[in-house]
């Protein structure tokens, strides 16, 4: 549902940058929306990356790796002067044929209540609008389900997947 206090596309646009765009909310009494170019505040992403159980990352190497990412996604729970980010996701790629998504997390309150499928809704339409038509993920153990319930396709008795870690 779009709440009852949803945001003109005027308001969306000053508040949160060029193409923001509502996201179905669980409460009508709250407003969420969906941006791209709203400027994220690093501690802010911080704090939700480690809600979540991630461990720390330093300020600088996050905001380069920002900075290089194809695609940041906040999902902001509006309020005229405090918008609070409740969820990110970021994706990495060519911008053209591959993408490949990261950091996919949702403030544990607000967990449970269809908000982490509307973000990878929400990415999967975007890349798409940039033509890209393959994305891949590294689901962590305990949410693969997440993913496979909404149709990502799990590769294959680990036959074509390969990883290397520097020591
Ligand atoms: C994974 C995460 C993003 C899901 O967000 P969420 O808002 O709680 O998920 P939703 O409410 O949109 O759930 C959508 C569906 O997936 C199911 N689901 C959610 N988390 C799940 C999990 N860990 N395992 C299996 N199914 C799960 C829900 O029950 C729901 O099912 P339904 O459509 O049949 O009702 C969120 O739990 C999170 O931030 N987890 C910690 C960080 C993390 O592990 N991120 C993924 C890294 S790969």
């Amino acid at each position: 549902m779009i709440s009852s206090f949803a945001l003109s596309t005027e308001e969306l646009r000053e508040s949160y940058g060029q193409g923001a765009c509502h996201c179905p909310s669980p409460n009508e009494q709250m407003t969420l929306v969906f941006s791209q170019s709203k400027a994220l505040d690093l501690v802010e992403l911080e704090q939700l990356l480690q809600s979540v159980g991630w461990s720390h990352r330093p300020p600088r190497k996050v905001k380069k790796a920002l900075d290089n990412s194809l695609l940041k996604v906040g999902l902001w729970k509006h309020d005229p002067k405090f918008p609070r980010l409740i969820g990110f996701a970021r994706c990495t790629g060519d911008g053209l044929i591959e993408a490949t998504v990261w950091d996919v997390a949702v403030l544990p309150i607000y967990q449970g209540f269809g908000l982490g499928k509307q973000l990878m809704i929400y990415i999967k339409k975007s890349l798409k609008e940039i033509g890209i038509r393959r994305i891949t993920l590294f689901a962590d153990p305990g949410v693969v389900e997440f993913y496979t319930r909404q149709g990502w396709v799990l590769e294959p008795k680990g036959h074509r997947c390969a990883f290397w870690y520097a020591n």
